[in-house]
């Protein structure tokens, strides 16, 4: 079993005036099981406080955590340690503004997210308690609403980096599809006809990058193609 686990660590201070460079930490293996983001934890309060990340809930839920793990997007708090490759190369996000070390700047994520309106859309009146769906039309959001928007997969799409000011990218076009499958919302056509773009939707070419960088296992090349189902669906 080993014993020392040894990191490289992507550091940028923009105050500083400095080169990004790669800084190398060993950290024990504290506990079988042992995550990721133990190990940046013992790094910022044991070795170097200067040292700057995201966390929050530590158990995969937040999506704050969201790294490039030896080259492959992923969540710190629910990769094991002790299966990474040594050193572990520990990146921010690719195709994103670093702020500083590990922390990226998410506002145009975010902001493609918005784009989506991300809340039911229904204009009948609202019944007595609530709007009902059977199980099957419920069964429909399973692999759609788990998204926790940590931006693994929007950052490990080519055709993101390339237009990511114009093509929404796979999680705000994962969550998109969630709303239209969605049998309580009365407004796919609205939904649709935003999405009906060659650079917001048709920017997809199934790449599926974005399904293996994906640490909640979801599939968003799957939800981009029934989006584009639809869209061919109304057209006949
Ligand atoms: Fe919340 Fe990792 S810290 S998802």
């Amino acid at each position: 079993m080993v014993d020392v686990i040894r990191l490289s660590v992507f550091r940028y201070d923009p105050e500083t005036g400095s080169k990004p460079s790669m800084q190398s930490y060993e950290v024990p293996f504290l506990r079988p099981g042992m995550k990721l983001l133990d190990a940046l934890n013992y790094i910022k309060w044991e070795l170097d406080g200067t040292l700057t990340y995201r966390r929050s809930c530590a158990e995969g839920v937040c999506g704050s955590d969201g790294l490039n793990i030896n080259g492959v997007n992923g969540l710190a708090c629910i990769t094991p340690i002790a299966g990474l490759k040594q050193p572990v190369h520990v990146r921010p996000l690719p195709g994103m503004h670093v702020i500083r070390d590990l922390v990226v700047d998410m506002d145009h994520f975010f902001d493609q997210y918005r784009q989506i309106q991300p809340w039911m859309k229904a204009t009948t009146p609202l019944p007595e308690h609530e709007r009902l769906q059977s199980p099957e039309d419920r069964a429909a959001l399973d692999g759609q609403y788990e998204c926790i928007l940590c931006g693994c997969c929007t950052t490990a799409c080519p055709s993101w980096w390339w237009n990511g000011d114009r093509f929404l990218g796979p999680a705000a076009l994962l969550q998109a599809n969630r709303w239209i499958v969605d049998s309580r919302d009365e407004a796919m056509g609205e939904r649709l006809d935003q999405l009906e773009d060659a650079f917001r939707l048709y920017r997809c070419h199934q790449i599926m990058n974005c399904m293996e960088a994906c640490p909640k296992e979801l599939n968003p090349t799957a939800a981009i193609d029934n989006i584009k189902r639809k869209i061919l669906a109304r057209k006949s």
